[in-house]
């Protein structure tokens, strides 16, 4: 007699489960373990391209746009208009077309290609911005052409850099780690432009109880943190010379501060791609590599949290093009076999520490 397999229960949920907007898929991002060591301290990655637009920063970008409609300087068939090196602008442009508004982005030639053509695609008028140098981030300059549209048109320019909506943006996203967790966040790294996501994860997570210690990470050559300036290729995050810090830059709330160069930054995001089949965005790179290197002094059992805020499908041309790096001085070899090595130091640490147990039962 032939003994029948059991039948397997369906997995699937049996209530519907579909959205009406593109919007409101923003948030429930996933969390990816990328490594631990052999005392238990978990380094997991908070995987901010699975929203909509493909960065955190559409968070942010609905939180601004939904109250200045409460406060009423957003008006029916009105007109944004903000400075942004893509993300930002990405998601506006998503608020705008579901709302019924007009975009307009202030942008430069420092901005990664394929997020221009994405706010083209998501129906932005963009407004390009000669810096003499296109490579060179011309923030002031950007800033002051939407200021000065805002004033001549009337539009709504929502300033992420000084709107403190910008944080509120991210409470559910602290609100997420915890229940995803079902522990603390005992330390929290991201990458700090505007300071928004960070922060407003940091204060959120604080308000609800959480004792996480905040970690913000800039390129070396932005000047949030008191640095020298000078060029930079992580784009989206860091300051350049003269740029005002904005009022979302919470020093009070980052524990601490550390800065990251551009070979570091791409070759970790070019390393964890190679392990994980994740492509992670340039400036999550640099917030994992500052996370490798502390893990081994944590202490035991500690829950490392590092922002993701986009994905490196945007930077193929950049970060993942081997000619582009090679152009710029960016590519090295030996700094990715560092971190290389770091990875397989913390899976020698996990091997004599299962060694240990099964040794010692303890
Ligand atoms: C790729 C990338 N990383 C990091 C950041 C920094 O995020 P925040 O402005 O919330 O500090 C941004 C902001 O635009 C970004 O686009």
């Amino acid at each position: 007699m032939t003994v029948q397999a059991p039948v397997a229960e369906p997995r699937y949920r049996l209530r519907e489960n579909v959205v009406r907007y593109a919007s409101d898929l923003i948030g429930a991002t996933p969390l990816l373990e990328l490594t631990r060591t052999g005392t238990g301290t978990r380094l997991l990655l908070k995987l901010e391209q699975f929203n909509p637009t493909g960065s955190a920063k559409v968070r942010m970008a609905r939180e601004m746009v939904l109250q200045a409609e409460r406060s009423g300087e957003l008006r029916p068939g009105g007109h944004i208009v903000e400075p942004t090196s893509g993300n930002t602008g990405t998601g506006l442009a998503l608020m705008a077309l579901e709302r019924g508004y007009t975009f307009t982005a202030v942008v430069d030639g420092h901005a990664a290609r394929d997020k221009l053509r994405a706010m083209k695609a998501l129906g932005a008028q963009l407004i390009a911005v000669d810096s003499g140098n296109s490579d060179e981030p011309s923030s002031v300059e950007r800033g002051r052409v939407a200021d000065e549209i805002a004033t001549r048109t009337g539009a709504y320019r929502p300033d992420q850099h000084n709107n403190p909506h910008n944080g509120a943006g991210y409470r559910d996203l602290a609100g997420e780690l915890l229940s995803d967790l079902h522990t603390d966040v005992d330390y929290l790294i991201g990458a700090v432009g505007t300071g928004g996501s960070l922060c407003g994860t940091v204060e959120e997570l604080r308000r609800l109880g959480s004792a996480v210690y905040a970690i913000g990470v800039e390129p070396v050559g932005s000047i949030i943190f008191g640095g020298k300036g000078g060029r930079y290729w992580q784009s989206g995050a860091g300051s350049p010379t003269g740029f005002p810090i904005g009022g979302n830059v919470n020093y009070d709330v980052i524990d601490e501060d550390c800065q990251v160069g551009d070979v570091d930054a791409f070759a970790t995001a070019r390393v964890v791609a190679r392990r994980t089949g994740v492509l992670v965005g340039g400036t999550a790179g640099g917030a994992i590599h500052v996370a490798l290197r502390r893990l081994v002094h944590l202490p035991a059992g500690s829950t490392v949290v590092v922002l993701v805020c986009d994905a490196g499908e945007k930077y193929l041309d950049t970060v993942y093009d081997e000619d582009w790096l090679l152009a710029r001085g960016l590519f090295d070899e030996a700094a990715q076999q560092r971190i290389t090595r770091l990875f397989g130091a913390y899976e020698e640490s996990m091997r004599l520490a299962a060694g240990d147990i099964a040794r010692t039962g303890t």
